[in-house]
Parts: structure tokens; C-alpha cells; sequence
């Protein structure tokens, strides 16, 4: 059993009582506490999509190189889980020892798991020419983690005054462009390549634009790192161009193999993955606006925002498709594993993107439209939610029914 996504799926309810909480504050039926901007973030973030990531990418890249399946390695699983629990209590009490020790736990987690990645070689030598209709995603596993390295110190160091000497203009957004331009943009894309050929039973538009699209992806997050840690638009114009060039590129080669298939595009779960990219280009989007002071566009209310609508509308959506397909695969490895989500979900979650940036804009009513915004969100991870414990539950009766069974056969004296 895959320890990890049992606790994806405690973090999958933990992101649902978050977003209640959140939107009962904004409607000031419930007071504000100190640490909710952050949980209401990284019980998805950190939580839910990093423990499946560290749960799934040994087992895929065991498949990908036919290894037996990876033991579950006990030191990655306590460090990550033990780093998360101290910064859960650390982060909201602004404990600068809790957090420095949580921040450190994770970092050495991580490392654990590259170097694990890294360790891991294809049982059979492939030959690099024949087979390119299945691209590699460990490359992409490999940078996005050591980008998640960088957000870990970044994030870590945010409140310990690390940020002064490592001369940092804008230590938030450094830490959420390595976290999100960098790790889940390049993980995320990884699974697609990975993923697409078995989930979509046919190969991805143009198999060779896989390289092009992991060099032009890393090197982009870089500039859109290095942007705000000098405040220089010479590091992230290029980075935004390269990066969202790569992104448009991943996605066409997504939705063209399924042009004219309606078979394709009657299951939610396919439209979960490609119109979450959505809510990563919205910044974007407006982001020239900014730099260029254009009047009535409050650039101080979108980067205080709409990092929310990039983590409930991007990655927990993205997360609605594939958390469901990877714990039918580590739960009920008979069933036919199939995207997750459902058009409520789809509806509700793109609904609380637009009402979360409507909150921006029409400030008379922000806290109306920001509460109503996680409201919806909390509504679209219901079905989500409840569709991963029923697996985990059939997944788990299932287990206890043969090692029950086995028991019997161990009790039962031979009577012959
Ligand atoms: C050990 C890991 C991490 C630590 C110590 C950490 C720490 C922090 C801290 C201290 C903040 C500022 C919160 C505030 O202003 O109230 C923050 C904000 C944020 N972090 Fe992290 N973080 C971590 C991992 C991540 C990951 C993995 C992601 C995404 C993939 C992420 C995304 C964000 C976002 C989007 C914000 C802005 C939240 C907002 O303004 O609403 N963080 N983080």
C-alpha cells in the first residue's frame, strides 16, 4: 500500500476545510487566524500534490524502466511527513527554530527522493532512436524537484531574513515562481509525457518536442526566477516567452492526437488537465498591463491574489484528473484506472477562479466575491474527494479480504 497517498488524501480533506474556512472568514462568520493564507495554500501544495508526486514518480519510473516496484523508503516518507507536521505548527505560530527545522526536513526529503530518481536505470538498454513515441519524464522529474529545492529554501528562509542575504528583491514571488514555473510546471509536464500514451491510447502529436519543450520550460522558469530575485524584466520577459512557448507547445501536443475524437472529450477528466492551464496564464496575461502602469489595473491586488487562483485553479485541477488515476492504479490495480474529476467540478472550480479575480477588480465587494470564490472552490473538491476515499476504502477492504484469507489458509491444519 502506498503510504503516501494516504496522506494525499487526509491533504485532499485538509484543502476542503481550508477552503470553508476560508470563504466563512471572508464572509466574517468566522474570525481570522494567523497561518490560514498559508494553510489554505500548502495543504494543496505542499500536502496534497507533493505526497503523491514523492508516492508516485519511484513507481512510474519503475514501470517506464521495467524494475520491480520500488520498496517504500522510510527515510524519505518520515522526513517529508515529519517536516510537513513541523511546519504546520511552525509556519502558523512564526516559530523561526519549527520552521527552519520543518523547512530542512523537507529539503533533505527531497534530495533522498532526486537522488533515488537518479539511482534508478532501465533493467533492458534502450535505444534512444527506436522508441521516442513515449517520451522520458524523468528529466523534467529531476529539474522540477531541484527547482523545489530552491523554493524550499526561498520559502523556509521567508520570515528568517535569509531572503537579505541572499539578496532577494522579492522573496514571495521568487518562492512561488520556483514552486510553480519551476517544479510543478516541469513535474506536470513530465506526467504528461509520461502519462498521455496510456491514459489517451495513442502517442502525443509530435513525440520529438518533448526535448525542446524540457530545455525551453527549464530555462524559462529560470529567468522567471531570477526576474524578481534582481527585479531585472532582462531575466523575466525571456523567461516568460521560453516558458510559455514550452507550455502552448505541451498542450498542443495534448489536445491535437484528440482533435474530432468526442469519445476523447465526453470524459471531464481531460478537460480538468487542459483547461487548468488556464489559471497559469491568467497572470500572465495581465502581467504586460502591469509592468506597463496601465490605470485601473491594481497590480498590487493581482500579486497579493492571484497566486490563489494559480494553486486551487492550475494545480489542485490538474490534481483533480490525476490523483483519482493514480489511486486506482496503487488501490484497485484490476480496475480500469481513468481520469478523475466531473463537470460539477469543472464548473465550480473555473467559477471560483473568475469570481476570486472579479474580487480584485470590484473591490466594494471583495470579500463577498473572495468568500463566494472558495465557496465554489471548496464545492468542486467535494465529488473529487469522495470519489479518492471510496477507492482508498474498496482499495483497502480488498487488502484486508486477502490478507484475511491468507491468514485462513496459514491457520487452517493440513488435513489430508
Ligand atoms: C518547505 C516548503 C515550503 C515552505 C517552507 C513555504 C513557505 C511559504 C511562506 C512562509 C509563504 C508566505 C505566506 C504568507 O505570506 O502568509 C509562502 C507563500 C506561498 N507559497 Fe510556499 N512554502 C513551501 C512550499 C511551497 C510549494 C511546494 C508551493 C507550490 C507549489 C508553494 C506555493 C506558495 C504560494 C502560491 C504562496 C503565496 C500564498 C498567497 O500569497 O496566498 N509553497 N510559502
Amino acid at each position: 500500500m502506498n503510504l503516501y497517498f494516504l496522506m494525499t488524501a487526509l491533504y485532499v480533506i485538509m484543502a476542503l476545510i481550508g477552503a470553508v474556512d476560508t470563504a466563512l472568514t471572508s464572509y466574517t462568520i468566522l474570525p481570522w487566524f494567523n497561518g490560514l493564507r498559508w494553510l489554505r495554500v500548502h495543504f494543496i501544495t505542499l500536502g496534497a500534490m507533493t505526497e503523491a508526486l514523492f508516492g508516485l514518480l519511484p513507481v512510474l519510473l519503475a514501470i517506464r524502466f521495467s524494475l520491480p516496484r520500488p520498496k517504500l523508503r522510510w527515510d524519505i516518507w518520515l522526513t517529508l511527513n515529519a517536516g510537513l507536521l513541523i511546519l504546520l505548527v511552525g509556519i502558523p505560530i512564526v516559530n523561526q527554530a519549527l520552521i527552519f527545522a520543518g523547512g530542512t526536513l523537507v529539503f533533505v526529503a527531497t534530495v533522498l527522493l532526486i537522488l533515488q530518481l537518479q539511482q534508478m536505470r532501465p533493467a533492458e538498454r534502450r535505444s534512444s532512436v527506436a522508441d521516442t513515441s513515449t517520451g522520458d519524464g524523468r528529466p523534467f522529474y529531476i529539474t522540477g524537484l531541484s527547482y523545489f529545492l530552491l523554493g524550499i529554501i526561498v520559502g523556509t528562509g521567508l520570515w528568517l531574513g535569509w531572503s537579505d542575504w541572499l539578496q532577494i528583491k522579492v522573496p514571495v514571488e521568487v518562492h512561488i515562481h520556483a514552486n510553480n514555473w519551476g517544479f510543478l510546471s516541469l513535474i506536470f509536464a513530465g506526467l504528461l509525457v509520461d502519462l498521455y500514451p496510456m491514459w489517451a491510447k495513442r502517442p502525443l502529436a509530435w513525440p520529438r518536442a518533448v526535448t525542446p519543450i524540457f530545455w525551453m520550460m527549464s530555462i524559462g522558469a529560470l529567468g522567471l526566477v531570477l526576474g524578481p530575485w534582481f527585479t531585472s524584466n532582462w531575466f523575466s520577459v525571456p523567461g516568460l516567452v521560453l516558458h510559455l512557448a514550452a507550455t502552448l507547445w505541451l498542450l498542443l501536443n495534448v489536445i491535437k492526437p484528440l482533435l474530432g475524437d468526442r469519445e476523447a472529450w465526453s470524459q471531464p477528466g481531460i478537460w480538468h488537465l487542459v483547461t487548468s492551464y488556464f489559471w497559469i496564464m491568467a497572470p500572465v496575461l495581465v502581467a504586460p498591463l502591469i509592468i506597463l502602469g496601465v490605470p485601473g489595473f491594481p497590480g498590487a491586488g493581482i500579486e497579493q491574489n492571484a497566486p490563489q487562483a494559480l494553486i486551487y485553479g492550475w494545480v489542485f485541477q490538474f490534481g483533480y484528473a490525476l490523483l483519482p488515476y493514480f489511486f486506482y492504479r496503487a488501490f484497485l490495480p484490476e480496475a480500469q484506472p481513468q481520469l478523475g474529476g466531473s463537470w460539477f467540478s469543472l464548473m465550480t472550480v473555473h467559477l471560483g477562479g473568475i469570481f476570486l479575480w472579479a474580487s480584485i477588480f470590484i473591490t466594494e465587494y471583495q470579500s463577498i466575491l473572495h468568500g463566494t470564490a472558495y465557496v465554489l472552490w471548496a464545492a468542486s473538491i467535494v465529488p473529487v474527494a469522495i470519489d479518492i476515499w471510496r477507492i482508498v476504502r474498496t482499495g483497502l477492504a480488498r487488502l484486508e479480504a486477502v490478507e484475511s484469507s491468507a491468514q485462513l489458509v496459514e491457520i487452517r491444519p493440513q488435513t489430508d
